[in-house]
């Protein structure tokens, strides 16, 4: 089975990568480096291209000819989303058109999708279930729950396209072997933030927002490690592969911490009191994210296996002071 993987050098794709490779697929990633790094695909070839480099997509896609394809290329930062709305529909929902575009033209119908827990915006009922009202709070959320839509519509029209949405909720952690993880040069993620602040990368770590209505004022996230969302990715090839259903499944483990409770377990397992700040809200955020998990345990039997946050820092911990700043 050959898996064409778009954004396979970023932080998500190259532990899918690395999934798919241990599994036995045969991978190509498709990136364009803006914040992958070559050396974190650790399985197949690599193509540095964009995607809206239709030309290029499209001759890679008529040589490798893939069974299936994983989109993971997209702009990920919801403050960034905010500042700059149109890369984020150029990048998430524009782009994700060309591919269905070259898909369709090249007979490909197996798609699986990097959605997010962004799509349901301040749900009123958490954990949130798949079918909540989407209605996202930012635009990165925006540009994500739009690339839904597309794919819901190209399926209802064709009964040969299918896909499987993974609505990811706060990702972390890194893989065990220390090879690969988080290695962004502008980190904003709560639990990167977190480390290299305790690393003395920067002064101090801002909490964005005590006023929230949660029990201690800030905002809550289901945090799953990465490897965890991986598996997923495999289990949902399977699924696709064999049964063809189109679906969509939230990835989270059905619990939250807040970003005073995550500060407070980094500071455990780093052993270092770090300087926090507390300021204002940041624009963007919900107030409380947390999945339903019954679906993708039910259907695809999934099972998470490091369901666990002091485990999930502890390997982001191991490759913040592991890792060898090279970017590419
Ligand atoms: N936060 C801080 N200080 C920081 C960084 C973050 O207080 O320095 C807070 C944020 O305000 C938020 C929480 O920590 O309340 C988590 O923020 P992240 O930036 O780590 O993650 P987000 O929840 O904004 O977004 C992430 C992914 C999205 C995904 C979403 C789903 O980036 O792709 O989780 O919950 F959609």
């Amino acid at each position: 089975m050959k898996i064409l993987v778009t954004g396979g050098a970023g932080y998500i794709g190259s532990h899918v990568v690395k999934a798919l490779g241990e599994a036995g697929y045969e991978v190509l990633t498709y990136d364009n480096l803006s914040t992958g790094n070559k050396w974190s695909v650790l399985y197949g070839e690599l193509i540095a291209a964009d995607l809206s480099d239709k030309e290029t997509l499209k001759k890679t896609i008529v040589r490798f000819k893939p069974d299936a394809i994983m989109h993971f290329a997209a702009s990920i930062v919801v403050p960034e989303s905010v500042r700059d709305p149109l890369k984020y529909y150029r990048n998430n929902t524009v782009n994700t058109l060309n591919l269905l575009d070259v898909m369709l033209e090249q007979g490909i119908g197996k798609f699986i999708f990097s959605s997010t827990a962004a799509v349901y915006g301040n749900a009123e009922k958490m954990p949130v279930g798949e079918n909540a009202p989407i209605s996202p709070v930012n635009p990165y959320g925006s540009s994500k729950m739009m690339a839904e839509k597309i794919l819901r519509d190209r399926h209802l029209a064709d009964n040969d396209f299918n896909y499987v949405s993974l609505r990811y909720f706060n990702v972390a952690g890194a893989d065990a072997g220390c090879r690969i993880g988080q290695a962004y040069k502008a980190a904003t993620h709560l639990i990167t933030r977190a480390l290299k602040t305790a690393k003395g990368e920067f002064q101090k770590l801002q909490v964005f927002g005590t006023d929230y209505p949660t029990t201690d004022g800030t905002c809550i996230r289901d945090y799953i490690h990465v490897d965890d969302i991986a598996n997923a990715h495999i289990l949902a090839l399977k699924y696709l592969l064999d049964k063809g259903r189109s679906e969509a499944f939230n990835c989270g483990y059905g619990h939250g911490y807040s970003v005073r409770e995550v500060i407070a377990a980094a500071k455990k397992v780093t052993g270092i009191d770090f300087e926090v700040e507390e300021t204002g809200r940041r624009e963007g955020d919900a107030s409380i994210l947390i999945a339903d998990n019954t679906k993708i345990k039910r259907e695809l039997g999934w099972q998470p296996k490091y369901d666990d946050l002091e485990y999930i820092i502890k390997t982001a911990w191991k490759w913040e002071n592991n890792f060898h700043g090279k970017y590419s």
